[in-house]
């Protein structure tokens, strides 16, 4: 295959106009490439294949099939923000499947994070396929890859996301974002419409909570933990760390303590906070959040969440800790 580079001579994204210029030119390419033909996107919500289900609404609107599998393992709200932002404000073909059963029936029991990864890419790729399949006179699959992307990998999206090419899918690619850095895609996504927080959101791993919710999952600790992260991130929000910390969130390991609510003895889980800054994810060092801010998360999440009698902060810089917990 024929190494993609960027010119040299491509200018830096950073204006709206900048944006709308990069967008004029793709939306000719995209037209000149599939022509009356359908296009198939797998739109899991993230930055990257947002941006392109944006940038195809506008080139070639209904030929484009937008894939939404929710794998049960999103953070609160984010489903529901995907059909919103595509199916109700831009009237895109959107298919959401909601997978949750079939991804947590193959989890049960299991511990390891690596087989908990494999399990979730592979679920992944048969929940797409059968979709795939039961669509007809579809020509062209689209990926969100960014050019980090073709520049860490040879081309292909990055080794563990789960989203990539499924193997055996015989689809001509549309890659319109791939000579582009995160930043400049984050200056498209705004140019097309697309909401801030979404454009601007941080980093979450493929299998998503699945590597959060620490050993064997199970549905009461998982809905556990994606209360207490909704709480974590509406707190950072409001006091605009949001937008500083460049990744934060909450693990919840799978072992009880004991506490005490209303007077009686409550054995519940551990929330555990883990925010962290970096540039490239090799190393990372750690949000100092303020105490007060601390101890307002700690009180909401242990009175607002069901299961949960306990709030850590993990203070281990990158190395010695990975950024995720498994
Ligand atoms: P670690 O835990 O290796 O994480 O320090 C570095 C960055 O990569 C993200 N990450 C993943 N992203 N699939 C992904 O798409 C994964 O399996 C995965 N594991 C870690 C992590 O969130 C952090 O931003």
């Amino acid at each position: 295959m024929e190494k993609i580079v960027r010119p040299e001579s491509m200018e830096r994204i950073t204006t709206p106009e900048l944006a709308k210029n990069f967008i004029e030119e793709q939306i000719a390419e995209i037209k000149k490439q599939v022509g009356n033909k359908k296009v198939l996107l797998a739109l899991s919500g993230g930055v990257d294949s947002s941006v392109v289900a944006a940038l195809l609404i506008k080139a070639i609107s209904k030929q484009l099939v937008c894939v939404h599998v929710n794998h049960g393992l999103l953070r609160k709200g984010e489903p529901e923000q995907v059909v919103k932002v595509f199916r109700d404000e831009m009237d895109a073909n959107l298919i959401y499947v909601d997978a949750t059963d079939r991804f947590l029936d193959k989890l049960a029991g299991v511990a390891d994070p690596e087989t908990k990864r494999k399990i979730i890419g592979k679920e992944f790729i048969e929940v797409f396929n059968d979709e795939a399949n039961k669509l007809e006179g579809i020509d062209f699959l689209a990926q969100g890859t960014i050019y980090p992307d073709i520049l860490e990998s040879d081309g292909v999206k990055a080794h563990h996301n789960v989203g990539g090419l499924p193997e055996g899918m015989k689809f001509k690619l549309v890659e319109p974002l791939k000579l582009l850095y995160k930043d400049e895609v984050r200056v498209v996504g705004e140019a097309l419409g697309l909401p801030h927080d979404m454009v601007y959101r941080q980093p979450f791993p493929g299998p998503g909570l699945g590597v959060r919710c620490l050993g064997a999952i199970t549905r009461d600790r998982l809905e556990a933990l994606r209360e207490a992260d909704a709480i974590l991130r509406e707190e950072f929000d409001i006091n605009g760390l949001a937008e500083k910390v460049w990744q934060y969130f909450i693990a919840v390991p799978d072992f009880k303590s004991v506490g005490v609510k209303d007077g009686k003895r409550y054995e519940g889980w551990a929330a555990i906070i883990r925010a962290v800054n970096t540039t490239d994810a090799m190393s990372a060092t750690i949000e100092e959040i303020p105490y007060e801010l601390i101890h307002k998360i700690t009180y909401r999440i242990t009175h607002e969440v069901e299961g949960i009698n306990r709030v850590m902060v993990d203070v281990t810089p990158k190395p010695v800790g990975t950024i995720e917990f498994e």
